[in-house]
């Protein structure tokens, strides 16, 4: 067990890391440019209507331009497979260049509404419209409506975070 010692913060960020976290890429097409961004905190929201959430890091680039007014109409959020261990770290870089330099080597398509860069070999994809942003602390909760689903894998086994690490799973 971990020992109250030190600020309360490590002892949160001790907490929270125990939480055992799917990895996901979130990916944005801004016209210009593709941009990306490695995400843990995804949350499936709704069935009807289809809903998921993400939450970005308040002052990150992929939340400023996901709150820009005219900014992009949607997002692609790819559920990462154990293989694609090497994705979580290159889209959480920081500097990184952008999504189609990152996929260069990689397999992919586009979401058919949000026009976002999606990796094949993931257990699934979510082509969603932003449908609301709600800002929490120093995060942003980015509220997705899923207009479609690119692709979901039969059998594959997920890219978890646990405790800082990508421990593989025993089976
Ligand atoms: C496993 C993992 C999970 C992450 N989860 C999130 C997350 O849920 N939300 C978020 O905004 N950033 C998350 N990050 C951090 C971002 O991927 C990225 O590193 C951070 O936004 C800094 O990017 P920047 O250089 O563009 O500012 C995560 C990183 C890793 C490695």
């Amino acid at each position: 067990m971990t020992e109250r010692a030190g600020a309360d913060s490590l002892l949160l960020r001790a907490a929270l890391a125990s939480y055992a976290a799917g990895v996901t890429l979130v990916m944005i097409g801004d016209g210009r440019d593709d941009i990306g961004t490695t995400v843990s905190a995804f949350c499936p929201l709704s069935m009807d209507p289809p809903l998921v959430m993400v939450a970005l890091i308040a002052d990150s680039y992929p939340a400023e331009v996901l709150g820009r007014p005219d900014g992009p109409a949607g997002f692609a959020i790819t559920l990462l497979a154990a293989p694609q261990r090497v994705l979580a770290g290159r889209f959480a870089a920081a500097g990184r260049p952008g999504a189609r330099l990152l996929l260069d080597d990689v397999p992919r398509l586009r979401g058919g509404h949000s026009g976002a860069l999606i990796p094949a070999g993931g257990l699934a994809a979510l082509d969603c419209a932003t449908a609301n942003l709600i800002p929490a602390g120093d995060h942003v909760m980015v509220i997705g409506h899923v207009l479609d689903v690119p692709y979901a894998a039969e059998s594959a086994d997920p890219l978890i975070r646990f405790r800082g690490r990508y421990p593989p799973l025993s089976q």
